[in-house]
C-alpha cells in the first residue's frame, strides 16, 4: 500500500487587528480560532500549520502578540510567511524562533521526505506600487540553492504575493513585481513544481506562466467576484476557509474547507449504505 501523504494545514491573510477593532464589522482573530480549532480537530494527523502572510493587518507588536496567544496551543511546527500587511522586524522581534534566512527574510526550506515546502518572503516594506511584493537576487540565489538540495523531489512554493495574474487587475497591480526571474526558475527545475499564495483573498487555481498554482481565500474577509475591478479595496462578508495539502511521491493535492459552512451542515445519511 502506498504511503499516505504528508497533510499540512493552511492559513493565509488573517489579518489580525487590535483588540475592539473590526475589518468591515468582522473580528478576524475570532475568525481565525474558529477556523484553526475546525483545522486541528478535524485534521490532528496534520504534520505543519503554514501561514501564508498578511498575519496582521498593522504590523504592530499587539496584533503579533494576538497571533501568539491564538497560536499558543498549536502542536505541529508553524511556518510563518510575510505579507504586505506585515511588518518584519516587529514580527521577528516577537518570534525570534522562526526561521529566516541570513538576509533577515523570513523564509525557509521543509524537508517533508518525499516532497519539499519552501517558502518566500515577498514582503518589501518600500514597495512601489505601495502593497506590490518582490524577491531580491540574494533571495532568488537561495530559492536555487533550495532547489538543487530538493534533488528532483516534487517542490511546493508557498509565498504570499501571487506570480501570476488572476484577471482582477486592480489586485495583479499589486501582484509579485518582475516575476519572469522566479518563473524561468522554477521552469527550469526538473521536478514538479506547484506554487501556492494569499494576497487575493479569493480561492483560485489554475496553470499559466508554465507555473500550476493555488490561490486561498482568508479566514476573515474576501475579494468579491468582480473579475476586472480595477481597484483593491472591495472586501465582502464571504465565508471564510483555509486550505489542507496533501504532499505525496505524486505531487501536491490542495483541499480548501470553508470551515463555517462545515460546522453548521448536517451530516447526512450515506447514500452508499443502503
Ligand atoms: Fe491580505
Amino acid at each position: 500500500m502506498a504511503d499516505l501523504p504528508t497533510k499540512l494545514l493552511v492559513f493565509t491573510d488573517l489579518h489580525l487587528v487590535n483588540q475592539g477593532e473590526d475589518i468591515i464589522g468582522l473580528d478576524p482573530a475570532a475568525r481565525f480560532a474558529q477556523g484553526l480549532h475546525h483545522a486541528l480537530s478535524q485534521h490532528p494527523d496534520a504534520k505543519r500549520l503554514v501561514l501564508m502572510g498578511d498575519l496582521t493587518h498593522q504590523g504592530r507588536t499587539a496584533q503579533y502578540e494576538r497571533l501568539k496567544t491564538l497560536l499558543a496551543d498549536v502542536p505541529v511546527p508553524v511556518s510563518y510567511l510575510m505579507g504586505n500587511h506585515d511588518n518584519r522586524d516587529v514580527f521577528r522581534k516577537l518570534f525570534p524562533h522562526a526561521e529566516t534566512t541570513p538576509s533577515g527574510d523570513v523564509q525557509e526550506m521543509v524537508d517533508l521526505g518525499e516532497t519539499c515546502l519552501i517558502t518566500l518572503d515577498t514582503l518589501d516594506p518600500n514597495a512601489d506600487p505601495a502593497h506590490s511584493g518582490a524577491l531580491t537576487a540574494a533571495q532568488l540565489t537561495w530559492l536555487q540553492n533550495c532547489l538543487a538540495w530538493a534533488e528532483g523531489r516534487p517542490v511546493l512554493i508557498a509565498m504570499h504575493h501571487p506570480p501570476v495574474e488572476t484577471g482582477f487587475p486592480g489586485m495583479d497591480g499589486i501582484a509579485l513585481r518582475d516575476p519572469t526571474e522566479l518563473r524561468v526558475i522554477l521552469n527550469d527545475y526538473p521536478g514538479l513544481v506547484h506554487v501556492i499564495c494569499g494576497h487575493v483573498h479569493r480561492t483560485i487555481s489554475g496553470h499559466a506562466n508554465g507555473l500550476s498554482f493555488t490561490i486561498l481565500k482568508s479566514p476573515c474577509h474576501q475579494q468579491p467576484m468582480m473579475l476586472g475591478a480595477a481597484d483593491t479595496d472591495h472586501s465582502v462578508d464571504e465565508p471564510g476557509a483555509y486550505g489542507i495539502v496533501l504532499a505525496g511521491p505524486a505531487g501536491f493535492v490542495v483541499h480548501t474547507e470553508d470551515f463555517a459552512i462545515a460546522e453548521a451542515a448536517t451530516p447526512l445519511r450515506d447514500p452508499f449504505s443502503g
